[in-house]
């Protein structure tokens, strides 16, 4: 099944040790972590805390109803992940592991790139261990359990989108060979974290980093200003994104096994051989080869975004 995922004799179960002249952010370790960045045991939170993620949950579920792909909404009711409080990893795991041998295992902050895809390849998701205040309610810069656990881990109950993630986290070791991150990273982030998907009863969000926060599900599936078009995946790894504001282009998947099968089947030496080292198009880019779901205005972005207070319609 795993054509043009040619890393033969490529040992997956081995931390990768990227060389030097790969461009990736520098993190610092925290002192009390080892080289896989695993926190020993999962924190204990206040009841504070738990109220928290309480409270976020409800807000999701004001919006997510209609609007979260259908493998998403299972995956949390096969996880039971509203049963109240923050969910514990090890009873995660344990049922993630039945359904698609997926685990959750807890860490600091974010992580270097080549320890996500080592956890990624071995089927283990790393996971923000902290939970964010009641005053950084709405938006946050680094992961926190909320983000990582409701919105990534009900996707990876699905055996297909599981695949993905495995097959993603492989994809690091040659992408490190290319020097090419940013590229994958693209990829990432245009499909784990703001994908679409073409359910039968409409558009629907599969990505990470809307069905976790407050507003852009209604704003990927509704506003006018977004573009929406079908991914492709050599389209995708070219184009530039934003970490700060609202996405100006979603695109769009026609199905899991239609991302599973494009990336697969894709051969990345020959992407990433023909590929500069930066961005080619914008993220606002629509460009003659695209399929368009819908063209967007791009008001929103043309106004300022956020920091100008713009209307995200
Ligand atoms: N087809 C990709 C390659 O040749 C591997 C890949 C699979 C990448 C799935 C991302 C997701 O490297
Ligand atoms: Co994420």
């Amino acid at each position: 099944m795993e054509t043009g995922l040619d890393l033969t004799g490529q040992a997956f179960e081995r931390l990768p040790d990227p060389s030097s002249e790969v461009f990736t952010a520098p993190l610092k370790r925290p002192p009390h972590v080892g080289e896989d960045w695993l926190e020993p045991a999962q924190r204990v939170y206040g009841a504070d805390e738990h109220a928290v993620w309480d409270d976020l949950f409800a807000r999701q579920m004001e919006v997510l109803p209609g609007r979260a792909a259908s493998a998403f909404l299972a995956g949390l009711d096969k996880l039971d992940l509203g049963r109240g409080g923050v969910p514990e990893f090890a009873r995660l795991s344990r049922d993630l592991g039945r359904l698609t041998g997926w685990s959750v295992v807890p860490v600091p902050m974010l992580i270097p790139d080549h320890v996500f895809f080592w956890h990624l390849a071995n089927r283990r998701f790393p996971a923000g261990n902290f939970i964010r205040t009641r005053a950084a309610f709405d938006y946050i810069e680094e992961p926190d359990v909320f983000h990582d656990v409701f919105g990534h881990v009900p996707m990876l109950a699905d055996p297909t989108y599981a695949d993905y993630m495995q097959a993603y986290g492989r994809a690091g070791w040659k992408a490190m060979r290319y020097n090419r991150l940013k590229a994958l990273g693209a990829l990432y982030w245009y499909t784990v974290e703001f994908g679409l998907i073409e359910e039968a009863g409409g558009l629907r969000a599969y990505g990470a980093g809307i069905l976790s926060g407050p507003s852009e599900a209604v704003f990927a599936l509704e506003a006018r200003s977004p573009n929406r078009i079908y991914l492709n995946v050599d389209r995708v790894m070219r184009t530039d994104y934003v970490i700060d504001d609202l996405q100006p282009t979603y695109f769009v998947i026609e199905s899991l096994a239609d991302l599973y099968h494009q990336t697969v089947e894709r051969d990345f030496d020959r992407l990433y051989r023909g590929l500069g080292p930066g961005f080619t198009y914008a993220n606002t880019a629509v460009i003659d080869i695209d399929n368009v779901h819908s063209r967007g205005t791009l008001e929103y972005h043309l106004r300022g975004g956020r920091k100008s207070g713009a209307r995200p319609v």
